[in-house]
Formats: C-alpha cells, sequence, structure tokens
C-alpha cells in the first residue's frame, strides 16, 4: 500500500539540523534553529525547572488523565502570564496542547470548523512552518507585507495597505514578539494601529507567542497581545512555553480564545474536542513544571532571573555583531540587528552567500539569512563577521 507514498517536504529548520549534525567538521557553528544556547554553546535545563521537577517527583501520587483540558493550574497560571489581568477569566477559554506547534495547528482548525472560508494572513516573512499548519488544517492563507527589503525595517505602509484588506471573519496571525525570522517588532503604536484596522475590517487577530521574555521584558513582550484582548470582541493565542522555560522537548503548549463571555463555553467545548480528536490529553509534566514555578513566588524569581540572562545574552550579541559587521565590513547596513529583539534576525545575503558560509565556513543559517542571535557567542561573533565580509565582499 505504501508504493505511491510521498515523502513529506520538511521545512529548512528540520534539514539544516540535520546536515548540522552530519558534519564532522570541529568548530561549525550553528546558527539555525531556534533554541537558546549560553556563552558555552549549552542549552542547559533551567534550575528554576530543576527545583520545579524535584518538587514534583516527590510529591505527585498520581498520572491518571486530567481533562481534555489539561491541568487548570498551568491554564490559569498561563492566563496571568500571557493576559496580565487585561480581560476577565469569564472571557478566556484556552486548553494545553503538545508545544506551541500544536497550538497553531489547533487554532487553524478551530477557524475552519467555524469558517471555512476565511483566509488567515501570514506576514510574508514568517516562520517557515506557519503555512504548512494553516494549509495541513485545510485552509488558506496569504501574505501581508512586513519587512522593508531596503531598510531592514518594518514596511509599515504596506502591511497595514494588505491589511487593510482582508474581509470580516478572516484572521491575521501577528507574532506577539520577537518576530520569527526578523526580529522586528510592532511597537506600542503599531499595535494601537493594528487594534484599529482590525476593528476597521472586522478581521481576528491571531497572536502566536513563542518567545515571550527575550525581547524588553516579561510584560512588555505581552503589552500588544493585551492591548488587542481588551480591545476587540475575538482574539485567538497560540502559546508556547518551548524557549522561556526551556522545556523544548517536553512539548509544553496552550491554545486560547478570547471571546465575549457569552461563548466562553462553547470554545471550551470545541478546543476540547479538537484536543481529544488529534491527541487527547495534553502532555502534563512540563505544564505541571510551568505553573510550579509561576504559582511560587520563590521558584517565580529564580526563573525571572534566569530568563533575564538569557534575554541580555542575546541582547548583547546582537550588539557585538553589529558592531564587528561595521568594523569588517566599513558599512552601516547590519546596524538594524541591534534595533531587532529576539533570537533571530534576517542577515542580508543571497541564499548562494547562505551556502558558502555553510560550505567554506562552517556557519549553519537559514538559506533566507534567518540567524539564531543565541546560538553566538565572543568567539564565534568575530568568526561570523569575518567571514560575512569575505563573502560580500
Ligand atoms: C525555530 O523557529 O527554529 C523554532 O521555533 C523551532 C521550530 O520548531 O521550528
Amino acid at each position: 500500500m505504501f508504493e505511491t507514498l510521498p515523502q513529506p517536504k520538511l521545512d529548512g529548520i528540520i534539514a539544516l539540523m540535520q546536515a548540522f549534525a552530519d558534519d564532522p567538521r570541529m568548530g561549525k557553528i550553528d546558527l539555525g534553529v531556534g533554541v537558546y544556547r549560553d556563552e558555552a554553546g549549552r542549552t542547559p535545563v533551567m534550575q528554576a525547572v530543576k527545583k520545579a521537577e524535584s518538587h514534583i517527583v516527590a510529591t505527585q501520587e498520581s498520572k491518571t488523565y486530567l481533562s481534555l483540558a489539561g491541568d487548570v493550574a498551568f491554564l490559569d497560571a498561563m492566563e496571568g502570564l500571557l493576559l496580565g489581568g487585561a480581560v476577565p477569566n469569564a472571557r478566556v477559554a484556552a486548553v494545553g496542547t503538545p508545544g506551541g506547534t500544536t497550538a497553531v495547528r489547533q487554532i487553524a482548525e478551530l477557524i475552519r470548523r467555524a469558517h471555512a472560508d476565511a483566509t488567515i494572513w501570514i506576514s510574508a516573512q514568517t516562520w517557515p512552518n506557519h503555512a504548512p499548519l494553516i494549509a495541513a488544517a485545510g485552509m488558506k492563507s496569504r501574505p501581508y507585507r512586513y519587512q522593508d527589503a531596503t531598510t531592514g525595517m518594518l514596511d509599515r505602509d504596506g502591511m497595514f495597505a494588505d491589511i487593510a484588506q482582508a474581509a470580516a471573519g478572516d484572521v491575521v496571525l501577528l507574532h506577539g514578539c520577537c518576530h520569527n525570522p526578523t526580529g522586528i517588532d510592532l511597537s506600542v503604536q503599531d499595535w494601537a494601529d493594528m487594534g484599529a484596522a482590525l476593528e476597521r475590517t472586522g478581521a481576528v487577530p491571531f497572536v502566536d507567542m513563542a518567545y515571550q521574555g527575550f525581547g524588553e521584558g516579561l510584560n512588555a513582550d505581552a503589552g500588544g497581545l493585551r492591548h488587542l484582548a481588551a480591545r476587540l470582541p475575538e482574539v485567538l493565542v497560540a502559546a508556547s512555553c518551548s524557549k522561556n522555560f526551556g522545556l523544548y522537548r517536553e512539548r509544553v503548549g496552550l491554545a486560547m480564545a478570547i471571546v465575549p463571555e457569552p461563548d466562553k463555553a462553547k470554545l471550551a467545548g470545541a478546543l476540547a474536542g479538537l484536543n481529544r480528536q488529534n491527541f487527547a490529553f495534553p502532555p502534563d509534566h512540563g505544564g505541571r513544571v510551568v505553573s510550579t514555578i509561576l504559582n511560587d513566588v520563590t521558584l517565580k524569581h529564580v526563573w525571572q532571573t534566569e530568563l533575564e540572562e538569557m534575554r541580555t545574552r542575546v541582547s548583547g550579541n546582537r550588539h557585538a555583531l553589529a558592531a564587528a559587521l561595521r568594523d569588517e565590513t566599513g558599512s552601516d547596513r547590519f546596524d538594524v540587528i541591534e534595533q531587532q529583539q529576539g533570537m533571530f534576525s534576517l542577515l542580508p545575503v543571497t541564499p548562494e552567500q547562505v551556502e558558502c558560509l555553510r560550505a567554506d565556513h562552517g556557519i549553519y543559517m537559514l538559506w533566507d539569512g534567518r540567524t539564531n542571535m543565541a546560538g553566538l557567542n565572543s568567539q564565534t561573533v568575530p568568526v561570523l563577521a569575518q567571514a560575512i565580509a569575505q563573502i560580500t565582499a
């Protein structure tokens, strides 16, 4: 029966992970997959996570099923982290999902059930898995302009002109913070204007929050989402705890619908039903780690301190790389790296130059120049800057 089974076309991130693992060269540099690394190149288990896990192992008495939505303590703690009280709980329906990826998929399926004709608008540059996940859920996506190729900054006019074309009931996917792959985030004013644009069109925002805490800080990074939630009747959210809790392989995510109060029960039921059909009960361990941390004053402080260290290190790498590129190339065209935030920036290099970096220098970044700033350290910043100066000379 499998003679004609087509192989899936995996996105570039997965292919790059494999190519990097297969490369025998010492000194190869991984700037591909979005994983935080410390100065020594490790992705350590956070201390707050270790402590929470010890507590869970010592006190947990059962691993029997919870509800389809998952652990209420996790959902409540995440609601606090994401929304900060911007809307009452009576408007919030949420379920746990295996990672943020599944949250995106579940929300796309929810949209299909509600409004199969809707178009999901995605930024022209976006996470390589967004469009495939939306297509797999049976929905169509359409790009809106985002990064201006000349300035490397937000194409504000292009973005709002495109979003003005969204129909009522369409969905606009927005990155809550630390835009992947451009690192270009909306300002407070941009979020306010986005709220107004969505009000005018009647399109529904869908906020993907995968890097909360890596941009300006936990609350500032959620400011745009909170603004939309308070302003608009319906907001969809997919959130991930992979990066800010370092729980990558535990698969901790959440799908949320913020709706008018009378619709909450209907949305909670729909999201739970989708969980049942796709994987039944969400995994528990990682979510329990998150709620244990967020509900304990001391552990929460430890976690916030560790997260802040990570955020500062990534931002330091941005400044160091921009300075090194200025020195090596004698040009200021890379300066925007310092104004962008989060793990990624799109370096202005061609796919051929990316291939040259990989083949000749052992430096791995995505084909479009997406570079994981968290993968750099004081040794590799000059190596990357020199290599880029060489290939762009
Ligand atoms: C990335 O963009 O590299 C991360 O979000 C990892 C992933 O699942 O693609």
